[in-house]
Parts: C-alpha cells; sequence; structure tokens
C-alpha cells in the first residue's frame, strides 16, 4: 500500500491511551485506498489529562477521527453537535470536523450488530449478559435494548452501571438489570458480551469471568481483538460455546466511521473482500 503523502492528504487519526495495538490504522487506510481517497489515518497516544489539548491538534490537522479507550464519553464535552444516535448511549466513537465545527457519531452499535448478522446470529429478544458499563458497553446495550434484548450488566464499578441503568431505563423500561455479584447470575443466557479491557494484550492471562460459568451461555462475545483468542474466548470455546471475537465489529464500525467522513460506500464486493482479508 503506498503510505506517502503530499499537500493534498487528508488527515485521520484514532485517539486513545494506548493505541499502539490497534489495527484500526490497516483497516482505515485499506478503506481509503479501496476509495482511491488521498488520505491517511494514523494513531495518536493521548492521555485523559490531555484530551483538552489533544482536541485543538485535532481540530487544526485533521478531517476526522475515532475515539477510544478512554475518551468515549469525555469527548462529548468538546463537540459543537452529537448526532442521536450517540447521544442516546452517551458515548461517541467518530467525529467529523468540517472548518473546526466538530461533529461527534457513534458506529459502535452499527458494528455490533453487523457483526451478528455476517454470523447469521438472530440478535432480537434474547437473554444477554454484559460486562462492562465504559464507553463501547454504553453503544452495545443500547443496540440490544433497540432489539429488545433483556440485558443484565456487571461491572467492576458497580454505581457506574446503576447510573447507566437510570439513563437508559426510560426508554427501554424492563429490560435492563444490574447485578453486583457473580452470584446472582441466571441459570441459562444466550450471550454473554465482554466489553472491559481484561484480556488484552499485555494482559492475556487474565478472564472478565470465572471459567464454570461459562457453561450458562451459548455464545461469547469479546469485544477484544487483540489476542485473537482472549483466554475468555478459549475457555468458552473448551465448554462448547459459540465464540465471537472484536474483528468483526472493530471492522464495521470503521467502515460506517469513513462513510461519515467520506460521504461515500464502499461496493459491496470491495468491502466483503477487506471484511475477509481483516478476519484472517
Ligand atoms: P471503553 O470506552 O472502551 O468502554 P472505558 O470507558 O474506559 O473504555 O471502560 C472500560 C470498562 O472496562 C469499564 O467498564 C471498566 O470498569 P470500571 O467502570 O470499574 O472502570 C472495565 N475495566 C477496565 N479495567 C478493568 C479491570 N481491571 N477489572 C474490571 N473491569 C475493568
Amino acid at each position: 500500500m503506498d503510505t506517502s503523502i503530499n499537500s493534498q492528504t487528508k488527515l485521520y487519526t484514532l485517539v486513545g491511551y494506548p493505541v499502539s495495538h490497534s489495527i484500526s490504522p490497516v483497516i482505515q487506510n485499506s478503506i481509503f485506498a479501496a476509495k482511491q481517497c488521498n488520505s491517511k489515518y494514523i494513531t495518536l497516544a493521548v492521555r485523559p489529562e490531555s484530551l483538552k489539548e489533544a482536541v485543538t491538534v485535532l481540530k487544526e490537522n485533521f478531517r476526522g477521527f475515532n475515539v477510544t479507550i478512554p475518551h468515549k464519553q469525555a469527548i462529548m464535552d468538546y463537540l459543537d453537535v452529537i448526532e442521536p444516535k450517540a447521544l442516546l448511549c452517551g458515548a461517541v466513537n467518530t467525529v467529523k470536523n468540517d472548518n473546526g465545527r466538530l461533529t461527534g457519531y457513534n458506529t459502535d452499535g452499527y458494528g455490533f450488530m453487523k457483526a451478528f448478522q455476517k454470523l447469521n446470529i438472530e440478535m432480537a429478544h434474547k437473554e444477554v449478559l454484559l460486562i462492562g458499563a465504559g464507553g463501547a458497553a454504553r453503544a452495545v446495550l443500547c443496540e440490544l435494548l433497540q432489539h429488545h434484548c433483556s440485558v443484565t450488566v456487571i461491572n467492576r464499578t458497580e454505581a457506574k452501571a446503576k447510573s447507566l441503568q437510570r439513563e437508559l431505563s426510560g426508554n427501554f423500561p424492563g429490560l435492563l438489570t444490574v447485578i453486583s455479584d457473580w452470584h446472582q447470575l441466571q441459570a441459562r443466557y444466550d450471550c454473554l458480551i465482554n466489553t472491559t479491557s481484561l484480556g488484552m494484550e499485555p494482559n492475556r492471562s487474565v478472564s472478565p469471568i470465572d471459567s464454570p460459568y461459562l457453561s450458562r451461555f451459548s455464545i461469547v462475545y469479546d469485544l477484544v481483538y487483540n489476542p485473537f483468542e482472549t483466554k475468555l474466548l478459549a475457555e468458552a470455546k473448551r465448554r462448547g460455546c459459540m465464540t465471537v471475537n472484536g474483528l468483526p465489529m472493530l471492522f464495521y464500525q470503521a467502515v460506517a466511521a469513513n462513510q461519515i467522513w467520506t460521504d461515500s460506500v464502499l461496493p459491496g464486493k470491495t468491502e466483503q473482500e477487506l471484511y475477509e482479508k481483516t478476519i484472517r
């Protein structure tokens, strides 16, 4: 792939901490190349305390950016406009810069559901256990609730899960439960979703749930993709669960973000080819 830039090149970036593990540049630069855009996508490590100053730099130098751990909620304070879906779930993963006017979007939920579609899994009306209550959890949760799933949330900081429940219960009455202890798990769930960074490099020996509980789930979905098979997914596989890693979601949230920045759609055949290359 041509990695050179010139005076006309439009720059995009991923902002997070850490970001060095990310494969978003590979995906985004492949999409830009397929669309024949003179654009480049890089990563920028931004510590939480530096986000405000970083936004000034981003406004001046980048046409758009993605936002990841731990900035998906904090970035909202610096945006001029937030689209309704991102407002509803309270998290932004994609920002478009129109001459200094920043608009926030959330494409995580789209990526998450598209991943299920690709695997021919129908997610409507399912019983789900969701681990985590951060920015990624918010997008996933909203999508599940909109698909009439009953969702139980467990998070290290229970207060964060409770606050999420208070925010969303009005729109989705009766569908959201928060538990504080693993002993409160139901006997069966259709799906377990890990939205935390537990198990991600360099902490690959960690799993967010004790292995014996995994036999209660049919599908185990880990949003982590580095390593491709986390300890959670390896243990779930051993217990006979269907497993899905974070790559399909990562790919489709990227496709949607790129469409927002470029106002152009990838041809279906090209999208499929890039998807297969990504998840291989
Ligand atoms: P993201 O935007 O990617 O979701 P985030 O908003 O920082 O990132 O959220 C990270 C999630 O992982 C949170 O649910 C966090 O739990 P807390 O709310 O208690 O902080 C969870 N998480 C991160 N490290 C964890 C750890 N070591 N043990 C348990 N949960 C952890």
